[in-house]
């Protein structure tokens, strides 16, 4: 692996992830997708970039997709950038402590005909070849709750 050394924290996340997760919110119905992340090196680079898509798991239609950076920003502090191509764009700024992430928005933007969204609480813990995530928002005035679940392994470093 080409490794900035500022990114020693975020090794963890380096790699091919793919695996399932289910979705939930007070104005939707529940529903299970499969998933496929990337977290790549760029050389000399002290980012790691990032790529996500999703399929509903019953039909294998595309669901989901977003893509970003995640950056180091000292000793066990990290910020993230991801856009969604449903008009949605968060900053995040959060800690990383033993492979566990921790990403709050410091902003959410939105382009005039995207869902609302308010808040954004991304929390993610790496354990050997398993990625486990959760993912809270508080959107389409509701309270900030869980949105998303997901268990992925690891199939590629
Ligand atoms: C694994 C990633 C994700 C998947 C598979 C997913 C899937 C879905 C699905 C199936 C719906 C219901 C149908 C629809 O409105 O399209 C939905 C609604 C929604 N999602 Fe997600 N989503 C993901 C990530 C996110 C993220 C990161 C955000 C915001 C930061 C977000 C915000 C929303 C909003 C605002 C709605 C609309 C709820 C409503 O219409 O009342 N989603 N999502």
């Amino acid at each position: 692996m080409d490794l900035h050394p500022d990114l020693v924290e975020l090794a963890p996340l380096v790699g091919t992830w793919r695996g399932e997760g289910h979705g939930t919110y007070p104005t939707i119905e529940p529903f299970d997708y499969t998933e496929e992340v990337v977290f790549a090196t760029v050389p000399t680079k002290p980012f790691l970039v990032y790529r996500q898509r999703t399929a509903d798991a019953t039909s294998g239609e595309p669901l989901h997709t977003e893509s970003g950076y995640l950056r180091a920003a000292g000793p066990g502090r990290i910020e993230m950038t991801v856009a969604q191509p449903t008009g949605i764009a968060e900053v995040h700024a959060g800690t990383v402590s033993d492979g566990a992430f921790d990403l709050r928005s410091q902003a959410v933007v939105l382009t005039p005909t995207a869902k609302e969204v308010v808040t954004v609480h991304r929390h993610l813990v790496v354990e050997g070849d398993v990625l486990r995530y959760r993912l809270e928002m508080g959107a389409m005035g509701q309270p900030h709750q869980l949105h998303l679940e997901a268990e992925l392994r690891r199939v590629d470093s």
